[in-house]
């Protein structure tokens, strides 16, 4: 069983996953206005696997006799000056996700509940993935700059990206 403080806090960060779907949706969008199919493509699918970060959270929550519970979203900005801008922002977003996940393990270690300080861990290595990956495409886009056909082949190349979602995750094929 959860402490109500672990709840709580699990509940937070699933809310937090869910805003990081939102924001990338935004950026999808943001990027669909401005023609970028590719990094829109990108950002769609990380729309999509935040989802799973938060439906496991979630599910694990429930899983233990606690209350998922569905808080207000925050609404997300919706335009960007430039694309680097914006992976810019995925990457500080990214880093602050990081700072939480190692929040909400002190959290479960001040509980005592070493079932969700393990269950956290694959949050852990995931933020190591997740920084690396925005760090490499931020890195792409910088390289690019403001010459329209390099910046091009980054969104080709970024268009490519794929993802399945997990069993038992599956939103949409
Ligand atoms: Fe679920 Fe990108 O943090």
């Amino acid at each position: 069983m959860l402490s109500k403080k672990m709840n709580d806090a699990l509940n937070n960060q699933a809310n937090r996953e869910l805003y990081s779907a939102y924001l990338y949706l935004s950026m999808s969008y943001y990027f669909e206005s401005i023609k970028m199919r590719g990094f829109a493509h990108w950002m769609r699918l990380q729309a999509g696997e935040e989802l799973v970060h938060t439906m496991k959270m979630l599910d694990y929550t429930a899983g233990k006799g606690g209350r998922a519970e569905m808080l207000a979203v925050e609404a997300p900005k919706f335009s960007w000056d430039s694309p680097q801008q914006a992976f810019q922002h995925v990457w500080d977003h990214e880093r602050a996700v990081t700072g939480l996940i190692k929040a909400l393990v002190k959290v479960a270690e001040e509980e005592s509940d070493e079932g969700t300080a393990e269950f956290l861990q694959w949050y852990v290595k995931e933020q190591v993935e997740e920084e690396e990956s925005s760090d490499n495409v931020l890195n792409k886009v910088k390289a690019a700059g403001d010459d329209r056909s390099a910046l091009e082949a980054a969104d080709r190349l970024l268009g490519e990206r794929a993802f399945k979602f997990p069993r038992g995750f599956e939103i949409f094929p």
